[in-house]
């Protein structure tokens, strides 16, 4: 027994574990329940009285070294690095998180949005390919008359006129639906994706983005639709910017106007953003045509509203003077990130 005890003596003297996988080994290997310690003690079992007066000693003795040496081992392990990660100085900053930030589109959508509903206006919104009539002939748009051609439309189906299917070219075909699907009083905005038929260029894109506004009910007058503008203008522009209403000409309101403001760059000394002019306009609007009521099942007898359109690239352009449409859908990063970053 002896001579097989000393070379285990040796190797457990002389062992040094690189990490504590090694040291475990070591550990299964002598202290296990089915290790070398304790099949020596098994075999102890088996030899006469003579030999386990001598040989109890030196067996205690070879458990109590590895036993020792495994204890004092495993306290190095424990108190040292555990892991390459560890040897990393922990006090240096962590990598920053990279937030993004909303698009410019966005942001003036939700601030415009905000304005509405301070007033008791609602959200809504409709479908981007949209039928002849809820883009069309539901807004008083004659059949074959010159007024469609007012928006070059991409047609998805195009036959008779009736069954016509096309991207919507307006936001105003939400109205259609709003006012079909309820009864008044309506008060809503609704924003939306809209489409035109039109070469790309930096004043004029094949898509972009309206914010539509329909009142209804009974007494509503242009009165009404005058103080709603101007108050929304003072919100997004602050306090002091004038409006004007020209007439104008829109199938589905009568009278239609179209609103200018002070230009916002130069206050309306004059500038190469309102040509010189010192107003720029930004919407069209008008009184919601009786045809039109009557098309979506509303007695015009008793009830009117009024109806206003915008582009959310014109209103960004003023804001963030941004001259060129494109800028808005070609996603460079150099250009997003100069806009404001909300912490969510
Ligand atoms: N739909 C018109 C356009 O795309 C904008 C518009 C004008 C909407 C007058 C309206 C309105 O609701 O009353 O050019």
């Amino acid at each position: 027994m002896q001579e097989k005890i000393d070379p285990y003596t040796a190797e457990i003297n002389a062992f040094s574990p690189a990490n504590a996988d090694e040291l475990e080994t070591f550990r299964i290997k002598f202290l296990g329940t089915k290790g070398l310690i304790k099949d020596l003690f098994e075999e102890f079992k088996t030899v006469g009285p003579e030999e386990k007066r001598i040989f109890g000693k030196v067996l205690n003795q070879f458990k109590q070294l590895a036993e020792a040496k495994y204890t004092e081992l495993k306290e190095t392990i424990d108190s040292g690095p555990k892991t390459q990660d560890q040897d990393k100085d922990l006090t240096l900053p962590g990598d920053g998180l990279n937030l993004g930030s909303r698009h410019p589109l966005t942001l003036v959508r939700n601030e415009i949005i905000d304005i509405y509903k301070r007033l008791g206006f609602v959200v809504a919104e409709g479908p981007e390919i949209e039928d002849d009539w809820h883009n069309f002939s539901a807004l008083n748009f004659p059949e074959e008359h010159p007024a469609r051609d007012m928006q070059d439309t991409f047609f998805i189906k195009k036959n008779s006129g009736q069954d016509d299917i096309a991207l919507r070219t307006h936001t105003s075909s939400v109205q259609v639906r709003m006012m079909e699907m309820g009864k008044p009083p309506f008060r809503a905005i609704m924003p939306g994706r809209v489409y035109r038929n039109e070469a790309i260029s930096a004043r004029a894109h094949c898509f972009f983005h309206q914010v539509e506004g329909l009142y209804v009910d009974e007494n509503v007058s242009f009165a009404d639709l005058k103080q709603t503008l101007y108050h929304f203008v003072q919100e997004l522009y602050g306090e002091g910017t004038k409006v004007r209403f020209r007439p104008s000409y829109f199938p589905f309101t009568e009278p239609s106007a179209e609103m200018d403001i002070s230009c916002t760059i130069c206050k309306g000394a004059g500038c190469n953003m309102c040509k010189y002019t010192g107003w720029v306009e930004i919407l069209g609007c008008g009184m919601v045509d009786p045809n039109v009521l009557e098309n979506c099942g509303i007695d015009s007898k008793k009830f009117t509203g009024f109806a206003f359109g915008m582009g959310i690239e014109r209103i960004a352009n003023l804001k963030y003077v941004i001259r060129d449409l494109r800028l808005f859908s070609e996603n460079d990063v150099r250009f997003l990130k100069q806009f404001q970053t909300e912490i969510i």
